[in-house]
C-alpha cells in the first residue's frame, strides 16, 4: 500500500517507502539531497523526505547524459524531483540499515525545484551545533530526522487525546487569547487596546474560568488543546507560552472526575505505545512530601525521606536536638547508596547544593567502605543514637547519610531536590515511564515572601467540605479535592473540582487578601455566573510539552516545540521581542519609559 502522502502530491511514492516488491516500477521522489557521492564513472544521490531516505542513481550509459550532468551540479539540501525505475542495488552495497537499503533508483530524468546555500549545520541527528544556532534557524533544525519524529510523536498523542476525548463525547470550544487579567500565579502578558487607550487585554494563562463558565453554560463535558501564556521565569519546563490539553466537566465528583480522566490518558498514550497502569496510584499529598519530598515524586527508585526525629530528642547535637523537640519541626535524612565512598571534597560540594533547595546546612555522615565513619556531626551522637540510625536507614558500608533539621515542609523540600540530585549524581537508573496521581493538596500555602496566604493549586478549587469552617481561622489546614498527574518526577497536570457556590468563592478570595471590591472588580463575573445556578464541575489541564518532552526523552520543551523561545523570552529566528514603530506606540496611547 503506498503512502497518502502520494495522493493529489507531485511524487508517486515517499522517499521512506520503497522496497523489492516496487523492482521494476518506474517512480517519481521529490526531496532534498542528503549526500551527492561521485564514484568515478556514477553519481550517488541519498534523497530525504520526512519518511526517510532512498539512493538515487545516475548512470551517463544508462540515465542519458542530461540528467547525468544535472546531477553533477546538485548540492547538498536542494529540492529536486526525480524520476526513473527501481531496481535492486548490488549484493554487497544493500544498506540493511535503511529501510529502503535494498533497492535504488536509476534515474532518467531530474527537476531541480530549488538551489540552496549552504546550511550553517548539517541536516542529520546527532549534531553539536549550538541550540541558538539551531534556534536562529529553525525551520532546518527541523529538517533533522529527530526533530521530525518529535513533532511526529507530539502529532501522534494529541491525536490520541483528542480522539479519547471525543469518543467520550467531550466538545472541543475555542475560548478567547484576548481576555481579563485573572493572575493564576504568574504574571500576566498584557495587550493593550486602540479602541480603549489605556486599557488592556490579558492573554489568558490559561482557560480556566472561561470552562467553568462553560460548565455554567450546561455543556457538560469541554475540552480544548489551549496556547497558555504566562510572564515567569523560563526553565527547561517552562515556556512563556505553552500548550495544555484542557477539560473540564458537570456533575462528577473527585472519583468520577478521575476514573474519567484516567481512561483518557490511558488511550493517548496507548496511542503512542506506552501503556498507563491500572489502576493509576493515588498518592496523597503529604505521603509524596513526607516519603519523596516533592509533590511529584519519581518513584522509580527508592531513597526515601526518613523521619529520624524521635531518635533525637535527647542528642547531644543542639542543632537536631532543638528541631526534634519544637512543634512543626522535623529531622529528617536520606541514604545515598554509593555516596559513601566520595572523597570529602566531593561530599563538601552538596551543601551550597542544598542551600539552593533553602537549607542552612547539611550535616552528612559518611559510611566508609573499609567500615570507618566520617562526618563533622557524629562526635555528638551516643552510641544508642547511633545504633537507631542504622537501624532506620538501614546502613551499610558505602552509604551518605544526610540531614534536615527544621521545620517539616522545608526540610521535605530539601531533602527532596537532595534525592534528585544524588539519584543523577549517581546516575540510579530509571527505566520506562513512571505515572501516579497526587492527589488532596492543601488549599492554602503561606508565601512568606509577600506575606499572605496563596493558593497552593488556583483560587477556584474546591476546598473539602468538611474543612470549609477553617477557611478563616486555620487554613493551612485546609485540604482540597485536587490531582496532579504525575509522570518520570514531573507534574505533567492538575486539576481538580471547583467551587460552584458563589460565596464560598468570595470566602476564599478574601482568605487570599482580595477585598470585596478588588474581588468583584476583577472575578465578579465569574461570581455572578455561579449564581445562575452552576453544577458541580471539575476538570484538568494536561501539559502537552512535558509529556511529549518525556516521550521523545528529550530534557527541554524546548525539544519538543517547533518555535520556542530561549530563556530569556527571545525567538532567535524574527528577533522577538523587538521595538515597535512611534505611530504603534500612538495608536495604542503608550509612550515607552
Ligand atoms: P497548572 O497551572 O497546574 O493548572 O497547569 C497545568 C499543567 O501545565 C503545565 N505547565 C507548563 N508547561 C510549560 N511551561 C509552563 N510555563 C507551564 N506551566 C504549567 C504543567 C501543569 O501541570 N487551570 C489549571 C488546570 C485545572 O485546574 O484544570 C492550570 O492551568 O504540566
Ligand atoms: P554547626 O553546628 O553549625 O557547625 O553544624 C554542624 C553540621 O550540621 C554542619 O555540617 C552543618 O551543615 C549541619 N547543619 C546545620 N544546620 C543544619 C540543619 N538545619 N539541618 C541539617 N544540618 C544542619
Amino acid at each position: 500500500m503506498t503512502s497518502v502522502l502520494n495522493d493529489y502530491s507531485t511524487h508517486t511514492h515517499t522517499c521512506g517507502e520503497l522496497r523489492s516488491a516496487d523492482i521494476g516500477t518506474v517512480v517519481t521522489l521529490n526531496g532534498w539531497v542528503q549526500h551527492r557521492r561521485d564514484h568515478g564513472g556514477l553519481i550517488f544521490v541519498d534523497l530525504r523526505d520526512r519518511e526517510g531516505l532512498t539512493q538515487c542513481t545516475f548512470d551517463p550509459d544508462l540515465s542519458g547524459m542530461e540528467a547525468f550532468h544535472t546531477a553533477e551540479t546538485i548540492r547538498p539540501e536542494w529540492p529536486i524531483a526525480v524520476t526513473g525505475k527501481v531496481r535492486t542495488r548490488p549484493e554487497d552495497t544493500a544498506n540493511p540499515n535503511l529501510a529502503t537499503g535494498e533497492v535504488e533508483v536509476l534515474v532518467t530524468d531530474i527537476e531541480v525545484i530549488n538551489t540552496a546555500k549552504t546550511p550553517p549545520f548539517q541536516i542529520e541527528d546527532g549534531i553539536e551545533t549550538s541550540e541558538d544556532t539551531r534556534l536562529k534557524y529553525r525551520y532546518l533544525d527541523l529538517r533533522r530526522p529527530e526533530m521530525q519524529s518529535r513533532m511526529i510523536i507530539r502529532n501522534n498523542f494529541t491525536w490520541g487525546m483528542r480522539e479519547a476525548l471525543h469518543k467520550r463525547e467531550f466538545l472541543e470550544i475555542e475560548t478567547p487569547y484576548l481576555f481579563k487579567s485573572s493572575p493564576e500565579g504568574a504574571r500576566d502578558f498584557i495587550v493593550p487596546s486602540r479602541i480603549q487607550p489605556g486599557n488592556f487585554y490579558a492573554l489568558p494563562q490559561s482557560p480556566q474560568l472561561l470552562k467553568e463558565l462553560l460548565m455554567v453554560a450546561g455543556l457538560e463535558r469541554y475540552y480544548q488543546v489551549a496556547r497558555c501564556f504566562r510572564d515567569e521565569d523560563l526553565r527547561a519546563d517552562r515556556q512563556p507560552e505553552f500548550t495544555q490539553v484542557d477539560i473540564e466537566m458537570s456533575f462528577v465528583d473527585m472519583n468520577g472526575a478521575m476514573c474519567l480522566l484516567e481512561e483518557v490518558l490511558r488511550d493517548a498514550f496507548a496511542e503512542v505505545g506506552v501503556e498507563l497502569p491500572s489502576p493509576l496510584r493515588r498518592m496523597p499529598y503529604w505521603e509524596a512530601m513526607d516519603t519523596y519530598g516533592t509533590d511529584k515524586p519519581d518513584t522509580r527508585y527508592d531513597m526515601h525521606l526518613v523521619d529520624v526525629t524521635d531518635i533525637f530528642k535527647d542528642s547531644k547535637f543542639k542543632v537536631f536536638a532543638t528541631a526534634a523537640n519544637t512543634e512543626g519541626q522535623v529531622v529528617k535524612c536520606i541514604n545515598a547508596k554509593g555516596a559513601g565512598e566520595w572523597p570529602r571534597a566531593q561530599i563538601d560540594k552538596l551543601e551550597p547544593i542544598a542551600a539552593t533547595f533553602g537549607a542552612k546546612g547539611l550535616a552528612w555522615i559518611a559510611f566508609r567502605p573499609d567500615g570507618s565513619i566520617n562526618s563533622p556531626i557524629v562526635k555528638f551522637f551516643s552510641e544508642e543514637e547511633m545504633a537507631r540510625l542504622r537501624e532506620a536507614c538501614n546502613v551499610e558500608l558505602g552509604d551518605l547519610v544526610m540531614f534536615a533539621a527544621g521545620e517539616r515542609k522545608a526540610s521535605d523540600v530539601i531533602l527532596g531536590g537532595m534525592r534528585v540530585h544524588m539519584a543523577n549524581a549517581l546516575e540510579i537508573k530509571r527505566e520506562g515511564h513512571d505515572f501516579l496521581w497526587v492527589i488532596n493538596f492543601p488549599m492554602f500555602e503561606y508565601d512568606d515572601e509577600e506575606k499572605r496566604y496563596a493558593a497552593e493549586h488556583h483560587p477556584f478549587t474546591m476546598p473539602f467540605v468538611e474543612d470549609l469552617d477553617k477557611i478563616e481561622d486555620d487554613p493551612l489546614s485546609v485540604g482540597s479535592y485536587t490531582y496532579d498527574f504525575v509522570m518520570d518526577g514531573y507534574e505533567a497536570g492538575g486539576g481538580g473540582l471547583r467551587i460552584h457556590n458563589a460565596d464560598l468563592q468570595m470566602r476564599v478570595l478574601k482568605r487570599l487578601g482580595f477585598t470585596e471590591e478588588r474581588a468583584r472588580e476583577q472575578f465578579g463575573y465569574l461570581m455572578d455566573a455561579l449564581g445562575y445556578g452552576a453544577p458541580t464541575l471539575g476538570g484538568f489541564a494536561l501539559g502537552l510539552d512535558r509529556v511529549c518532552m518525556l516521550l521523545a526523552g528529550c530534557d527541554s520543551i524546548r525539544d519538543v516545540m517547533a518555535f520556542p523561545k530561549t530563556s530569556s523570552g527571545s525567538d532567535l529566528m524574527s528577533s522577538a521581542p523587538s521595538e515597535v514603530s512611534a505611530r504603534q506606540l500612538k495608536e495604542v496611547a503608550l509612550r515607552v519609559m
